[in-house]
């Protein structure tokens, strides 16, 4: 069993920050969202990996390496244009050879990992097998339908009147006969080819393919908002964890982590919530659910439920925030602020009466 991870595509529900960072490198809970699918690869026994790349290629290979700090063989793919995520499968087919092989969408976080899938993949091995979860709203997402034993019936892609209430979540078990899939169908409206259009392929010629239904938490960190609801989830899982220095004059309530070299003084901090190596809070509040990236400097500030990437500067108000690296907050609007701020970015906050 090889895995195929995705760290390509536009990213454009993520800009400004996709300008500059592949959405894959965003932090959640300090840790760049990809980390968490290739820890969840590892901890399900596969060590070969494939990563596909697009013009971030250079980012994402300086963070990750050759995988050896996972425990992983990793190689790269590059992938010239954002042709699909069946494209990617036919790009990876000199890499993935005749193996059976785990797709991992590089955007998404899957709180539980990917060990359950395999397992029920080995139980029945059917031709194909993809991980669903249950939403309240299946016209969002890509939707399976469901008969007896697990056997997808048919699938839609963001249907007006769902048939199911079990979305398509970001990991799915190939056998190879979707290489002849993914080739044997064309590109959507979109110019992509689509991996759910493989899929239906398979169906319509005849292959069984099963369901797993993923009862824990997951999500595609593909939008601001998502990527903010991830960081909290990914928080409630966390850990008191103190580090770093914390003077006498602060409160620390809850599940909090200082990391190493950071410096919190005069502050309150409500976990869940993270202070990143080397940072320095001072005279502030932060949390609850919020992460404070390596090196930020705080002061003067209340942040809640917020992301603040690496070596950015806050003073002043924010909530539900996305805050770049190295970027500057500053001002006073009388409320808390909600930003989404690519890296490098200045925002001056004003209020009316300033
Ligand atoms: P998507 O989020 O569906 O696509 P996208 O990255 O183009 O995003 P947006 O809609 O915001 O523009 O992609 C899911 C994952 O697959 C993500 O990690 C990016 C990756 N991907 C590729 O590697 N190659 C591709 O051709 C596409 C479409 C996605």
């Amino acid at each position: 069993m090889k895995a195929l991870v995705l760290a390509g595509g536009r990213g454009t529900r993520l800009r400004p920050f996709t300008h500059t960072v592949p959405k894959q490198l965003v932090p959640v809970a300090n840790k760049p969202v990809l980390f968490y699918g290739l820890e969840a690869i590892k901890a399900a026994g596969i060590t070969d990996v494939g990563i596909i790349v697009g013009d971030h290629g250079p980012a994402i290979q300086s963070a990750v390496g050759d995988g050896a700090a996972f425990g992983l063989n990793i190689a790269y793919i590059e992938q010239h244009a954002p042709l699909g995520l069946a494209h990617c499968v036919m790009i990876a087919q000199d890499f993935l050879g005749d193996a059976d092989f785990l797709l991992y969408l590089g955007d998404n976080v899957i709180i539980d990992g990917v060990g359950p899938l395999l397992d029920a993949f080995w139980r029945s091995r059917p031709d194909a097998m993809v991980m669903t979860g249950k939403v309240g709203n299946p016209s969002e997402y890509g939707v399976a339908e469901v008969g007896p034993g697990g056997v997808v019936t048919g699938l839609a892609e963001k249907p007006a009147t769902p048939r199911s209430d079990l979305a398509l979540v970001g990991a799915y078990v190939f056998t190879p006969v979707i290489h002849q899939a993914v080739r044997s169908i064309k590109p959507s409206w979109r110019n992509e080819r689509e991996i759910t259009d493989a899929i239906d392929w398979l169906l319509r010629s005849g292959w069984r393919v099963e369901s797993h239904l993923h009862g824990g938490y997951w999500k595609d960190t593909g939008k601001a908002e998502d990527l903010l609801e991830c960081n909290r989830a990914v928080l409630d899982t966390a850990e008191r964890s103190i580090k770093g220095q914390v003077d006498d004059t602060c409160v620390i309530h809850g599940p909090v982590i200082i990391e190493e070299g950071a410096q919190v003084s005069g502050s309150r901090i409500t976990g869940p919530a993270v202070i990143g190596v080397a940072a320095v809070v001072r005279d502030s509040q932060v949390g609850p659910y919020t992460s404070i990236g390596a090196d930020c400097d705080i002061a003067g500030a209340a942040i809640e439920n917020s992301v603040v990437c690496a070596g950015s500067t806050v003073r002043g108000s924010l909530r539900n925030s996305l805050i770049g690296r190295e970027a500057k907050v500053s001002g006073d609007i009388g409320r808390p602020a909600s930003l989404v701020l690519g890296d490098h970015s200045q925002a001056l906050l004003h209020g009316a009466a300033s």
